[in-house]
């Protein structure tokens, strides 16, 4: 008997976790490897989360979440990103972004519909495609366009199988945030083609040097084909607590409920009485992304400054997405001797899609003093190779 199913036999685990378990064997190592934030969730959310344990609200919620943490998701949504999606019907508390993310795809994938999805992107887009029976094509997006995804090269990629276009952005691993003239255009490629989009905002906050977030459901008929992914685990640092929403019309929304009653019946309880004090901690989101802001122009301008190594200014999320290619190894090759050699973990860029082959995925989620020593275990890295 062949026990796990083929669609399970497709997928390859994530490559990321090998280089945790590299990095845990090794003493002195400088983890620049990490995907989430190196702060402590905001007071207020703690406290609520405490008082919510000390409240006994320790039973399930409704299927879709607490009807008050959805009004306050559904204003937030309404003021900052002018989608208007009914509290009641239009929004889904999700355990993470995560199962927001497979949700979506699993409620409007059939088998065989192409999925495009950015390269290099987030690692779970092409694994949950392929476990929810599509057909994953991936879409480039180049260091020339500082990794922005353009509208031609996704109109190039149309088929008559088509169903649905994966936005990102801010991007991991590249923190390229789109422009709303593209994203504009790439809205009418889905109208014109009748396509859904999936698009991840979970770095909507972590934006530099003044650009602007914008969110494609905003667009005239653009809801209808939309579902908006979001979540508190970026730009709250709340990770652990798992999470995240989605937006979308109501019958999107039914179809995943679908799954989700079944799957998960509803999101952490605690989680979700904690982040009823989300819109009070704007002042604490501000600080960290002001945080990263600095480590990400210190990156940036030590990175371009190591010979052979140079690096776009990504404008959001925390990560940088350097060019490696001059050092004549494979991004694997680079990120393995690296930790070898320096004793610094960085991703490689191949395990976002393969046209993040040539480039590591360096985070900034840890302190300035880290980042500084690192800087100087690559400088003395890519010294030693004698190029
Ligand atoms: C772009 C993106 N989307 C979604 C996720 C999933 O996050 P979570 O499930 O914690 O909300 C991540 C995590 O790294 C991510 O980078």
């Amino acid at each position: 008997m062949k026990k796990i199913s083929d669609r399970v036999c497709k997928v390859e685990p994530s490559g990321i976790r090998k280089f945790f378990d590299l990095a845990r064997k090794e003493k002195e190592v400088i983890t620049l490897g990490i995907g989430e934030p190196d702060f402590d969730v905001p007071e207020r959310i703690k406290d609520g989360a405490i008082r919510a344990i000390e409240n006994s609200h320790n039973h399930y919620t409704s299927n879709y979440g607490l009807a008050e943490l959805r009004e306050k998701i559904s204003k937030k949504l309404r003021k900052e990103n002018k989608i208007f999606a009914s509290s009641e019907k239009e929004i889904l508390i999700t355990a993470g972004s995560s199962e927001g993310l497979d949700l979506a795809f699993r409620t409007i994938v059939n088998p065989n519909d192409e999925i495009l999805i950015p390269s290099p992107s987030y690692v779970a887009y092409i694994p949950t495609t392929v476990l929810s029976g599509g057909i994953p094509i991936v879409v480039p997006a180049y260091e020339k366009d500082e990794f922005r995804l353009l509208p031609e090269e996704v109109e190039k990629r149309l088929t008559k199988r088509t169903k649905c276009i994966v936005l990102a952005s801010p991007n991991n691993p590249t923190g390229a945030v789109l422009r709303r003239k593209d994203i504009e255009e790439i809205a009418d490629i889905a109208i014109k083609n009748d396509l859904m989009v999936i698009s991840d905002e979970l770095y909507e906050y972590l934006i530099y040097d003044n650009e602007e977030h914008f969110s494609i459901a905003s667009l005239p008929e653009m809801k209808e084909r939309t579902i908006t992914v979001n979540g508190f685990s970026k730009s709250y640092a709340m990770t652990g607590l798992r999470l995240g929403y989605v937006a979308a019309g109501k019958e999107i929304i039914e179809g995943m409920m679908k799954i989700h009653q079944y799957g998960m019946l509803c999101a952490p309880s605690i989680s979700q009485y904690a982040a009823l004090r989300f819109d009070d901690c704007k002042k604490d989101v501000h600080a960290m992304a002001g945080i990263y802001e600095l480590r990400r122009n210190l990156l940036y301008k030590r990175l371009n400054e190591i010979k052979n190594i140079s690096a776009v200014k990504p404008k959001g999320a925390f990560y940088i997405f350097p060019n490696i290619k001059q050092s004549g190894l494979s991004s694997e090759n680079f990120a393995e001797q690296l930790l070898n050699e320096e004793k610094v973990v960085v991703i490689p860029g191949n395990l976002f899609g393969k046209d993040g082959e040539g480039y590591v995925r360096i985070s900034y989620s840890t302190s300035t003093e880290n980042i500084e020593k690192a800087l100087e275990r690559i400088d003395k890295f890519m010294g030693n190779l004698n190029l």
